[in-house]
């Protein structure tokens, strides 16, 4: 049984990931060897029913790493980039499945998704590949929802609007989210309860306080995301673009196998991204310039048929209100895509919105399934 380094398990997507490959009989093919970055030498956990054979290992020891056929880390991109490279250089041979960003865009890795991107991988594992990096989250969802289109090569650009869960900046804001609400409840919970208050007051007070000095907004860089929005995720990038942005096109094309973003035979894929008060799933609303005229039951079907995650919706109100929205999608793997309909501008042009829950196919999915493909 191979042996398989898991580092960064106990944080928010290594939790996620943990519980992922319980759910999917995933240790029972594994030795597992749990790293620790505070805790080296103590008890090793028990997930699936696993005893681990070795206790708590050290994460920035190479020599524990190396001992590893697989290595899979949740650690974040600053472990990545203090430990990744000290390890090749040290000839470690095995299999680095990370989910960070800091090795994604390296020609020697590829960005699993396997859904969609089975063929790219294959390729690259015959090829002797052996970095595997999960994707952004927005990206991997709108390719989820979206894969017929793309495996149809029917798109000529996209746009993708979109509306990010408090979740994809981490676990504190997640906290801070909830925190806001509480606060914002309580600012003006005796005029909620005074059938009689004027709605122009609670606005105010509401205002007021989400404006305040001492509103919990630190994590969110001092911008209220509770009763507001936030038109910025991540930072500037080219173009205009934050780095959010430009990981909508330049990693959707590699992990499609195309030409580098901007470069001929590229799908040029832009848009805003945003972060509103959802928890953990995020949204995006497409504008998709097509090839071709194609009916819109044949782009229902190819969606559906793409994966056995995307679930086509309906373009009804009732249903697009129940089926399509964070609410219903957190803690699922379905990735829903509704509001089918051509746009305005001409029959080419689809709109589409897709929702996801950004720690499963956004981050965790990939890459136990990447796991699973290595132990095939
Ligand atoms: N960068 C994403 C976000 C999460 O801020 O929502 C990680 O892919």
């Amino acid at each position: 049984m191979k042996k398989v380094g898991l580092v960064g398990w106990r944080g928010m997507v290594g939790s996620v990931l943990m519980q992922r490959m319980v759910e999917e009989g995933d240790f029972a093919h594994i030795d597992p060897v749990y790293f620790s970055t505070s805790a080296a030498g103590g008890k090793a956990p028990v997930f699936g029913g696993k005893e681990a054979s070795l206790p708590l290992q050290d994460a920035s020891n190479i020599d524990a790493l190396k001992a590893c056929e697989i290595i899979i880390t949740c650690q974040g991109g600053d472990y990545t980039k203090e430990v990744f490279a000290k390890l090749r250089a040290a000839g470690w041979n095995g299999h680095w499945i990370d989910a960070a960003s800091s090795l994604r865009m390296a020609d020697d890795a590829v960005i699993i998704l396997d859904p969609v991107n089975m063929h790219v991988i294959k390729d690259a594992l015959a090829k002797g590949g052996k970095n595997w990096i999960g994707g952004n989250c927005t990206v991997s969802l709108m390719l989820m929802g979206l894969g017929g289109l793309f495996q149809n090569d029917l798109i000529e650009w996209a746009t993708s609007m979109t509306y990010q869960a408090a979740s994809g900046a981490g676990a504190q804001n997640m906290r801070e989210l909830i925190s806001q609400m509480g606060v914002i409840h309580d600012s003006v919970k005796d005029l909620l309860a005074d059938p009689a208050s004027a709605i122009l007051d609670i606005d105010r007070k509401v205002a007021e306080t989400i404006r305040s000095d001492g509103f919990p907004k630190k994590n969110f860089r001092n911008t209220p995301l509770a009763g507001s929005l936030i038109p910025w995720i991540d930072v500037p990038y080219e173009n205009g673009q934050s780095k959010e942005e430009w990981k909508g096109g330049a990693e959707c094309n590699k992990i499609l196998g195309k030409p580098a973003f901007r470069t001929a035979g590229s799908i040029p894929i832009d848009g805003l991204c945003v972060r509103i008060g959802a928890m953990r799933c995020h949204s995006q609303a497409l504008t998709i310039k097509l090839k071709k005229d194609v009916p819109l039951d044949e782009i229902s079907d190819m969606l559906a048929k793409a994966n056995p995650w995307a679930k086509v919706v309906p373009n009804d109100r009732e249903i697009s209100e129940r089926e399509l929205t964070p609410a219903a999608v957190t803690g699922t793997l379905t990735v829903p895509v509704g509001r089918l309909h051509k746009m305005a501008m001409g029959p080419e042009y689809l709109a589409a919105f897709t929702c996801g829950d950004q720690l499963l196919w956004g981050a965790a999915e990939p890459l136990r399934r990447m796991l699973r493909i290595l132990l095939e």
